[in-house]
């Protein structure tokens, strides 16, 4: 296990806190799920502030999971740390005899223990050999990416992960090179996507090979796919009244949630009908109004927290039946007021781009709810 460094303080830890507790107070024993343990900071102070709660800490990556056992080491009473992939969420509830849970929290990407161990391969700053992996036991490494991968694949890759425009010519500079030698270090791996970029693209946008080694992480570990899978089903273990919170670092992920939870807030009955059909109403509410940003207070102390978006949202009552009526009778009153003369309304008008009406993300009406 690798000595730990630098300053390692949880993202938006009140607000994960704050959005957790009415799902985790209920009286007596409830569950907590962190898809994404790392240091174990979230995790703690939900431990601290939950004497009744067990937690269920998953990591993909055993170096973390054994920091967080050492700090989480007074409450090895109600702890299971779980070597697993978030996707594998539903077996390992069921093998710990949790058939559902009351909180869920995903804080997404790196580590600062990865992004600051000298041998991993995950900064761009500092020379190391290319792995990248999270989960050193098993897959690809990121070396094996870059020396293997076809040029339309590396470039798919850059262009789709790393939102890279350079994609095409950092591709082409990888291949020249690899037939040269093999890419071995990031440091070599670095400079090469600096060279490849022009010149005056390469002044902006903070460093030049920080979407490229974004890209290869995200490949590395199929971060979205395991994460296109594990939300839904983090969503299906929730007890009514159960709450999920999810910490994105870049838009990809962000899209992931937002889709995800958008899903289950929709009413999917026809919107002509006054009362929602059984078993057609949403069974979430957001709890976030859009992506909630950090502050600049947060960012100040903590700048691994500047590109943060929160989302959360809780299960609801499916015999309640409220909700979903609720929202379409909002949204009938947008297109009503659409088209009444001189309003200039539109239905979704302060929903973010991309959020249908009636899916409540972002609007001024929904209430946080906590
Ligand atoms: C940002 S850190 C979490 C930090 C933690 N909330 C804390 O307070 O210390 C993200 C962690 O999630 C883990 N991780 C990323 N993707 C994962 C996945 N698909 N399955 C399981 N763990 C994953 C990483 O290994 C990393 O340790």
């Amino acid at each position: 296990m690798g000595e730990l460094r630098g300053t390692h303080v949880p993202v938006l830890l009140e607000r994960c806190l704050e959005l957790l507790a009415p799902a985790l107070d209920r009286g007596g024993r409830t569950v907590h799920v962190d898809a994404t343990l790392g240091l174990a900071g979230h995790a703690e102070a939900v431990l601290e502030r939950h004497p009744d709660t067990v937690l269920v800490g998953l990591d993909r990556d055993t170096e973390a999971l054994a920091h967080a056992r050492v700090r989480l080491a007074r409450f090895a009473d109600r702890i299971h740390l779980e070597h697993a992939v978030y996707d594998e969420l539903p077996e390992v509830l069921e093998r710990l005899g949790y058939p559902a849970v009351d909180g869920v929290l995903f804080d997404l990407g790196v580590s600062s223990l990865q992004l600051d161990a000298p041998d991993r391969g995950f900064a761009y700053a500092q020379d190391a050999p290319l792995d990248m992996r999270m989960d050193q036991t098993r897959g690809v490494t990121a070396e094996e990416v870059v020396n293997t991968y076809a040029h339309p694949d590396l470039a798919r890759v850059l262009r789709v992960y790393g939102e890279e425009k350079f994609a095409g010519k950092i591709a082409s500079a990888i291949i020249r090179e690899r037939e040269r030698a093999p890419i071995t270090s990031s440091a070599r791996l670095a400079e090469l996507v600096r060279e490849s970029i022009p010149a005056p693209a390469r002044r902006t946008g903070g460093h030049p090979a920080k979407r490229t080694f974004q890209a290869l992480r995200i490949e590395v570990n199929r971060e979205l796919a395991a994460l296109e899978t594990a939300l839904p089903a983090a969503l299906d273990k929730l007890n009514v009244g159960g709450r999920m919170v999810v910490l994105s670092y870049h838009s990809l992920e962000d899209r992931l949630t937002k889709q995800a939870l958008a899903d289950r807030v929709r009413s999917k009955g026809p919107v002509d009908l006054p009362v929602e059909l059984p078993g057609s109403g949403p069974t979430f509410r957001l709890l976030s109004r859009g992506a909630e940003l950090p502050g600049e207070a947060e960012v100040a102390v903590n700048p691994r927290a500047a590109s943060v978006r929160l989302r959360a949202a809780e299960r609801l009552d499916p015999t309640a039946g409220q909700q979903g009526r609720t929202d379409r009778e909002r949204y009938r009153r947008r297109v009503k007021a659409m088209h009444q003369p001189g309003t200039g309304s539109t239905p979704g008008s302060t929903v973010e781009p991309g959020a249908t009406p009636g899916d409540g993300s972002g609007t001024d009406e929904e209430g946080e709810g906590t």
